[in-house]
Protein backbone atom coordinates (compact mmCIF):
# COMPACT_ATOMS: atom_id res chain seq x y z
CA UNK A 1 0.00 0.00 0.00
CA UNK A 2 1.04 3.28 -0.91
CA UNK A 3 1.17 6.53 1.50
CA UNK A 4 -1.41 7.91 -0.70
CA UNK A 5 -3.61 5.07 -0.51
CA UNK A 6 -3.45 4.45 3.47
CA UNK A 7 -7.01 4.92 5.09
CA UNK A 8 -7.42 7.92 7.41
CA UNK A 9 -5.89 7.05 10.89
CA UNK A 10 -8.09 5.86 13.01
CA UNK A 11 -6.43 7.56 16.23
CA UNK A 12 -5.81 3.82 17.91
CA UNK A 13 -3.37 1.47 18.46
CA UNK A 14 -3.05 -2.48 18.80
CA UNK A 15 -0.42 -5.05 19.58
CA UNK A 16 -0.80 -8.41 17.60
CA UNK A 17 1.07 -11.53 18.57
CA UNK A 18 2.39 -14.10 16.40
CA UNK A 19 1.26 -11.47 13.55
CA UNK A 20 3.98 -12.37 11.06
CA UNK A 21 1.37 -14.49 8.98
CA UNK A 22 -1.75 -17.10 9.44
CA UNK A 23 -4.56 -15.87 11.56
CA UNK A 24 -2.46 -12.72 13.60
CA UNK A 25 -1.51 -11.21 10.08
CA UNK A 26 -5.32 -11.12 9.12
CA UNK A 27 -5.84 -9.64 12.54
CA UNK A 28 -2.89 -6.93 11.78
CA UNK A 29 -4.49 -6.72 7.88
CA UNK A 30 -8.50 -5.74 9.30
CA UNK A 31 -6.94 -3.27 11.89
CA UNK A 32 -4.22 -1.40 9.14
CA UNK A 33 -7.17 -1.31 6.92
CA UNK A 34 -9.46 0.61 9.48
CA UNK A 35 -6.37 2.79 10.20
CA UNK A 36 -5.36 1.77 13.31
CA UNK A 37 -1.14 1.30 13.59
CA UNK A 38 0.23 -1.79 14.87
CA UNK A 39 2.55 -3.84 16.47
CA UNK A 40 3.27 -6.89 15.74
CA UNK A 41 5.09 -10.30 16.84
CA UNK A 42 6.92 -13.39 15.99
CA UNK A 43 9.82 -15.09 16.70
CA UNK A 44 11.92 -15.53 12.88
CA UNK A 45 12.65 -12.07 13.06
CA UNK A 46 13.13 -11.22 8.62
CA UNK A 47 9.54 -13.47 8.29
CA UNK A 48 8.20 -9.99 10.83
CA UNK A 49 10.12 -7.80 8.84
CA UNK A 50 8.65 -9.04 5.63
CA UNK A 51 5.29 -8.84 6.90
CA UNK A 52 5.87 -5.24 8.60
CA UNK A 53 6.47 -4.60 4.85
CA UNK A 54 3.85 -5.94 3.52
CA UNK A 55 1.54 -4.29 5.94
CA UNK A 56 3.13 -0.62 5.61
CA UNK A 57 6.00 0.12 7.61
CA UNK A 58 4.46 3.54 8.43
CA UNK A 59 1.91 2.31 10.47
CA UNK A 60 3.21 -1.27 11.49
CA UNK A 61 6.32 -2.16 13.37
CA UNK A 62 7.78 -5.56 14.76
CA UNK A 63 8.56 -6.55 18.04
CA UNK A 64 10.77 -10.31 17.54
CA UNK A 65 10.32 -12.74 20.56
CA UNK A 66 9.26 -15.71 22.13
CA UNK A 67 5.30 -15.18 23.31
CA UNK A 68 6.09 -16.59 26.78
CA UNK A 69 9.53 -14.85 27.55
CA UNK A 70 8.49 -12.07 30.32
CA UNK A 71 11.27 -9.73 28.85
CA UNK A 72 10.10 -10.07 25.21
CA UNK A 73 5.96 -8.70 26.17
CA UNK A 74 7.56 -5.93 27.98
CA UNK A 75 9.33 -4.94 25.12
CA UNK A 76 6.31 -5.02 22.75
CA UNK A 77 4.26 -2.98 25.15
CA UNK A 78 7.16 -0.26 25.72
CA UNK A 79 7.92 -0.34 22.00
CA UNK A 80 4.15 -0.17 20.99
CA UNK A 81 3.60 3.10 23.72
CA UNK A 82 7.45 4.41 22.61
CA UNK A 83 6.38 4.24 18.80
CA UNK A 84 2.43 5.10 18.55
CA UNK A 85 1.87 6.80 22.27
CA UNK A 86 -0.97 4.09 23.64
CA UNK A 87 -2.09 0.45 23.36
CA UNK A 88 -5.65 0.71 22.96
CA UNK A 89 -6.38 -2.95 21.72
CA UNK A 90 -4.56 -6.57 22.22
CA UNK A 91 -5.10 -9.61 20.49
CA UNK A 92 -3.42 -12.71 22.18
CA UNK A 93 -2.81 -14.18 18.46
CA UNK A 94 0.20 -16.15 19.56
CA UNK A 95 -0.50 -20.48 20.47
CA UNK A 96 1.58 -23.75 19.89
CA UNK A 97 -0.10 -26.84 19.31
CA UNK A 98 3.38 -29.65 19.10
CA UNK A 99 2.04 -32.91 19.85
CA UNK A 100 -0.74 -35.35 18.42
CA UNK A 101 -1.95 -38.05 20.65
CA UNK A 102 -3.81 -39.76 23.28
CA UNK A 103 -3.56 -37.79 26.34
CA UNK A 104 -2.66 -40.63 28.42
CA UNK A 105 0.80 -40.37 27.11
CA UNK A 106 1.23 -37.15 27.02
CA UNK A 107 4.69 -35.54 28.35
CA UNK A 108 3.72 -33.82 30.93
CA UNK A 109 6.70 -31.16 30.27
CA UNK A 110 5.06 -30.35 26.51
CA UNK A 111 1.60 -29.70 28.98
CA UNK A 112 3.38 -27.50 30.29
CA UNK A 113 4.85 -25.72 27.65
CA UNK A 114 1.40 -25.83 25.83
CA UNK A 115 0.15 -24.08 29.09
CA UNK A 116 3.09 -21.64 29.00
CA UNK A 117 2.21 -20.17 25.49
CA UNK A 118 -1.26 -20.43 24.72
CA UNK A 119 -2.77 -19.25 28.44
CA UNK A 120 0.30 -17.83 30.78
CA UNK A 121 2.16 -15.32 27.60
CA UNK A 122 -1.91 -14.38 27.15
CA UNK A 123 -2.16 -13.39 31.17
CA UNK A 124 1.05 -11.68 30.65
CA UNK A 125 0.60 -9.53 27.45
CA UNK A 126 -2.55 -8.35 29.22
CA UNK A 127 -1.18 -7.41 32.72
CA UNK A 128 1.57 -5.38 30.76
CA UNK A 129 -1.00 -3.96 28.51
CA UNK A 130 -3.80 -3.14 31.22
CA UNK A 131 -0.90 -1.39 33.48
CA UNK A 132 0.88 0.64 30.19
CA UNK A 133 -2.22 2.25 28.91
CA UNK A 134 -5.83 0.18 29.71
CA UNK A 135 -6.39 0.81 33.04
CA UNK A 136 -6.35 4.73 32.51
CA UNK A 137 -7.80 4.58 29.37
CA UNK A 138 -9.72 1.67 28.22
CA UNK A 139 -9.72 -0.44 25.13
CA UNK A 140 -10.04 -4.28 24.55
CA UNK A 141 -8.45 -7.35 24.60
CA UNK A 142 -9.26 -10.68 22.06
CA UNK A 143 -7.86 -14.36 22.71
CA UNK A 144 -7.95 -16.03 19.69
CA UNK A 145 -8.70 -19.67 21.41
CA UNK A 146 -10.44 -22.52 19.39
CA UNK A 147 -13.19 -24.65 19.44
CA UNK A 148 -10.99 -27.21 20.09
CA UNK A 149 -11.43 -25.27 23.73
CA UNK A 150 -15.31 -25.74 23.41
CA UNK A 151 -15.41 -29.53 23.32
CA UNK A 152 -13.05 -32.37 23.53
CA UNK A 153 -10.76 -32.60 20.67
CA UNK A 154 -8.99 -36.02 20.39
CA UNK A 155 -5.22 -36.38 19.55
CA UNK A 156 -5.14 -32.14 20.86
CA UNK A 157 -6.38 -32.74 24.16
CA UNK A 158 -3.64 -30.61 25.57
CA UNK A 159 -4.46 -28.08 23.55
CA UNK A 160 -7.84 -28.27 23.59
CA UNK A 161 -7.40 -27.81 27.71
CA UNK A 162 -5.12 -24.77 27.32
CA UNK A 163 -7.85 -22.90 24.63
CA UNK A 164 -10.16 -23.81 27.28
CA UNK A 165 -8.49 -22.38 29.95
CA UNK A 166 -8.08 -19.42 27.74
CA UNK A 167 -11.98 -18.71 27.69
CA UNK A 168 -12.01 -19.25 31.43
CA UNK A 169 -9.31 -16.43 31.25
CA UNK A 170 -11.36 -14.28 28.88
CA UNK A 171 -14.04 -14.22 31.44
CA UNK A 172 -12.30 -13.38 34.21
CA UNK A 173 -10.39 -10.74 32.78
CA UNK A 174 -13.33 -9.42 31.32
CA UNK A 175 -15.14 -9.29 35.10
CA UNK A 176 -11.86 -7.98 36.67
CA UNK A 177 -11.24 -4.98 33.77
CA UNK A 178 -14.97 -3.65 33.56
CA UNK A 179 -16.29 -1.21 32.81
CA UNK A 180 -12.92 0.44 31.00
CA UNK A 181 -11.88 -3.19 29.04
CA UNK A 182 -13.62 -5.40 27.10
CA UNK A 183 -12.43 -8.47 26.72
CA UNK A 184 -13.29 -11.12 24.61
CA UNK A 185 -12.68 -14.47 22.82
CA UNK A 186 -12.94 -15.79 19.21
CA UNK A 187 -12.69 -19.53 18.87
CA UNK A 188 -12.16 -20.67 15.14
CA UNK A 189 -12.70 -24.02 13.33
CA UNK A 190 -10.20 -25.13 10.70
CA UNK A 191 -8.72 -21.90 8.98
CA UNK A 192 -6.29 -22.63 6.01
CA UNK A 193 -2.69 -21.32 7.76
CA UNK A 194 0.66 -23.22 8.50
CA UNK A 195 -0.66 -23.79 11.73
CA UNK A 196 -3.35 -26.17 10.58
CA UNK A 197 -1.93 -26.98 6.80
CA UNK A 198 -1.81 -31.21 8.17
CA UNK A 199 -5.67 -30.97 8.92
CA UNK A 200 -6.73 -30.30 5.30
CA UNK A 201 -3.52 -30.18 2.71
CA UNK A 202 -4.38 -32.57 0.22
CA UNK A 203 -7.83 -33.29 1.18
CA UNK A 204 -9.56 -29.81 1.16
CA UNK A 205 -12.38 -30.60 -0.51
CA UNK A 206 -12.84 -33.72 1.88
CA UNK A 207 -12.40 -31.31 4.88
CA UNK A 208 -14.76 -28.46 3.66
CA UNK A 209 -17.62 -30.91 3.29
CA UNK A 210 -18.63 -31.37 6.66
CA UNK A 211 -18.87 -27.39 7.10
CA UNK A 212 -22.65 -25.96 6.27
CA UNK A 213 -21.06 -22.95 4.89
CA UNK A 214 -18.79 -25.03 2.54
CA UNK A 215 -15.54 -24.24 2.79
CA UNK A 216 -12.42 -23.81 5.39
CA UNK A 217 -11.77 -20.28 7.64
CA UNK A 218 -9.56 -18.25 5.96
CA UNK A 219 -6.84 -15.38 7.96
CA UNK A 220 -9.34 -12.98 7.32
CA UNK A 221 -12.47 -14.14 8.64
CA UNK A 222 -10.43 -14.14 11.76
CA UNK A 223 -9.67 -10.41 10.95
CA UNK A 224 -13.35 -9.20 10.75
CA UNK A 225 -14.63 -10.68 13.89
CA UNK A 226 -11.72 -9.14 15.65
CA UNK A 227 -12.00 -5.96 14.03
CA UNK A 228 -16.01 -5.95 15.46
CA UNK A 229 -14.65 -6.93 18.57
CA UNK A 230 -12.15 -4.64 18.76
CA UNK A 231 -14.17 -1.49 17.55
CA UNK A 232 -17.37 0.42 19.14
CA UNK A 233 -19.96 -2.19 17.43
CA UNK A 234 -19.41 -4.33 19.84
CA UNK A 235 -19.30 -1.80 22.61
CA UNK A 236 -22.13 -3.84 25.13
CA UNK A 237 -20.34 -7.38 24.18
CA UNK A 238 -17.40 -8.33 26.78
CA UNK A 239 -16.99 -11.93 28.09
CA UNK A 240 -17.80 -13.98 25.38
CA UNK A 241 -16.66 -16.09 23.18
CA UNK A 242 -17.41 -16.39 19.17
CA UNK A 243 -17.37 -18.85 17.39
CA UNK A 244 -16.36 -18.46 13.95
CA UNK A 245 -16.67 -22.07 11.79
CA UNK A 246 -18.15 -21.86 9.24
CA UNK A 247 -21.32 -23.27 10.68
CA UNK A 248 -19.53 -26.64 11.61
CA UNK A 249 -20.65 -26.70 15.38
CA UNK A 250 -24.29 -26.72 13.72
CA UNK A 251 -23.46 -30.50 13.18
CA UNK A 252 -23.93 -30.91 16.90
CA UNK A 253 -26.33 -33.62 17.43
CA UNK A 254 -26.64 -34.66 14.43
N1 LIG B 1 -5.41 -22.30 11.90
C1 LIG B 1 -6.40 -22.83 12.58
O1 LIG B 1 -7.12 -23.72 12.07
C2 LIG B 1 -6.70 -22.40 13.97
C3 LIG B 1 -7.94 -22.75 14.54
C4 LIG B 1 -8.24 -22.35 15.83
C5 LIG B 1 -7.35 -21.56 16.54
N2 LIG B 1 -6.15 -21.22 15.98
C6 LIG B 1 -5.25 -20.39 16.78
O2 LIG B 1 -4.87 -19.26 16.04
C7 LIG B 1 -3.58 -18.80 16.46
C8 LIG B 1 -2.71 -18.56 15.24
O3 LIG B 1 -2.59 -19.75 14.49
P1 LIG B 1 -2.28 -19.76 12.94
O4 LIG B 1 -3.09 -20.87 12.39
O5 LIG B 1 -2.39 -18.42 12.36
O6 LIG B 1 -0.73 -20.22 12.97
P2 LIG B 1 0.48 -19.93 11.97
O7 LIG B 1 0.01 -19.75 10.58
O8 LIG B 1 1.47 -21.00 12.26
O9 LIG B 1 1.04 -18.52 12.47
C9 LIG B 1 1.52 -18.40 13.78
C10 LIG B 1 2.15 -17.03 13.95
O10 LIG B 1 2.56 -16.89 15.31
C11 LIG B 1 3.99 -16.81 15.40
N3 LIG B 1 4.35 -17.62 16.56
C12 LIG B 1 4.25 -18.96 16.70
N4 LIG B 1 4.65 -19.34 17.91
C13 LIG B 1 5.04 -18.22 18.56
C14 LIG B 1 5.56 -17.95 19.85
N5 LIG B 1 5.79 -18.94 20.72
N6 LIG B 1 5.83 -16.68 20.17
C15 LIG B 1 5.62 -15.66 19.30
N7 LIG B 1 5.12 -15.86 18.07
C16 LIG B 1 4.83 -17.12 17.71
C17 LIG B 1 4.50 -17.32 14.06
O11 LIG B 1 5.75 -16.76 13.68
P3 LIG B 1 7.14 -17.48 14.13
O12 LIG B 1 7.02 -18.92 13.76
O13 LIG B 1 8.20 -16.73 13.41
O14 LIG B 1 7.20 -17.27 15.61
C18 LIG B 1 3.40 -16.82 13.13
O15 LIG B 1 3.54 -15.45 12.86
C19 LIG B 1 -3.05 -19.87 17.42
O16 LIG B 1 -3.28 -19.44 18.75
C20 LIG B 1 -3.94 -21.08 17.14
O17 LIG B 1 -4.09 -21.90 18.26
C21 LIG B 1 -5.81 -21.63 14.72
Amino acid sequence: MTSAELPPLSGEVALVTGASRGIGYGVAEALVARGDRVCITGRNEDALKEAVEKLGAERVIGVAGKAHDLDHQSEAVERTMEAFGRLDHLVNNAGTNPVFGPIADLDLDVARKVFETNVISALGFAQKTWHAWQKDNGGTIVNIASIAGLAPSPFIGAYGVSKAAMINLTQQLAHEFAPRVRVNAIAPAVVKTKFAQALYEGREEEAAASYPLGRLGVPSDIGGAAAFLTSGQSAWVTGQTLVVDGGLFLNAGV
